[in-house]
């Protein structure tokens, strides 16, 4: 393999940086060109790819966000799309492709393959919602940043004896609102993956006042039902004692310096990445399980479906008392 093409897809995840850097300098030091591809998917049909050395990812790796841009694109989840992202590929003469990005992005990857380019993916996404990982890269920064503004959250609660209600994103996958719950504190954690009704949410919270708590804190993942106004408007109206606030944080969590684990993550998976494509590897993700990075098949990744782990609210139900 003479020459490979690497991109950031999908929203960008704190970590991307270092990742790029580990697969060009570990392609460079194999004899491999680097081209990137800016702005994922729009980029491969526009054809804008760009030479990288060492001197292009220099400096980056402390880096939140992505260098090469990235964005959601329509037009390559058609055949027709695919077909001429194929050809841009030919065009440059690029034999192979490192998608770093979250399960759209791997879709995009996958058909790649099955159209004959060889393609390794890295998952990079602050939803931990990737099938065959155990950690994708940027959720452990997106953590540390909720985790962060929890604790803000809380000094202010507990000096007004206020009740806060906290969105966190995830998609459709509760990990960043049960994982920050639990190292937050909180008295609640509203989840996609297990349904409360408003009645047993009201009475949670309430259930708290009455036992002498000066705060509360609820963390509410983006795609749980009831969401978080309904939530709210729902405690206004009942009383439960506590005044009632809300914090979206938003893209807050997407952004940032990535933490040591999400910097070893990312280099660890870039160089892997590149030891599969060397060897011929094609149609798989980078995972991690325990302690090893290993190959996914796409397949796999891009077919099945990874909620986030209900042994954390078991936790979380006995840790918030
Ligand atoms: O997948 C990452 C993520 O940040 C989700 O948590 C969120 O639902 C979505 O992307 C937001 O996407 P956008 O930045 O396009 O609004």
């Amino acid at each position: 393999m003479k020459r490979i093409a690497v991109m950031t897809s999908g929203g960008d995840a704190p970590g991307m940086n270092a990742a790029l850097r580990a697969v060009v300098r570990a392609a460079l030091a194999k004899g491999i060109e680097v081209y990137g591809i800016r702005q994922a998917y729009s980029g491969l049909l526009a054809g804008d790819f760009e030479r990288l050395t060492n001197r292009e990812v220099s400096g980056i790796l402390q880096r939140g966000g992505t260098i090469l841009q990235t964005a959601r694109n329509d037009e390559f989840r058609t055949p027709r799309g695919q077909q001429k992202g194929l050809r841009r590929l030919n065009e440059h003469g690029i034999e192979g492709l490192v998608c770093i990005g979250g399960d759209g992005s791997l879709r995009g990857a996958m058909s790649l393959h099955n159209l004959g380019i060889k393609v390794v993916g890295i998952p990079g996404s602050i939803d931990n919602d990737i099938y065959g990982t155990d950690m994708s890269i940027g959720v452990d920064t997106a953590l540390n940043t909720i985790l962060d503004s929890l604790d803000r959250l809380r000094d202010t609660a507990t000096s007004h004896e206020r009740a806060f209600l906290i969105e966190v994103m995830g998609r459709n996958c509760g990990y960043l609102a049960l994982v920050g719950g639990v190292l937050g504190g909180a008295e609640l954690t509203l989840i996609p993956e297990k349904q409360l009704d408003l009645e047993e949410i009201g009475g949670r919270l309430e259930d708290a006042y009455m036992r002498g708590k000066n705060h509360a804190i609820a963390v509410i993942a983006e795609g749980a039902r009831p969401n978080i106004h309904e939530v709210a408007k729902f405690l206004e109206e009942r009383r439960i004692g506590f005044e009632v606030r809300i914090t979206i944080l938003g893209h807050i969590q997407r952004g940032g310096s990535p933490t040591a684990f999400d910097r070893l993550l990312a280099s660890r998976m870039g160089i892997k990445a590149i030891e599969l494509l060397h060897g011929g590897t094609s149609g798989v993700m980078v995972g991690l399980r325990g302690q090893e990075i290993v190959p996914v098949p796409l397949e796999d990744v891009t077919t099945k479906h990874q909620p986030a782990s209900l042994d954390y609210y078991e936790m979380a139900d006995i840790l918030s008392r």
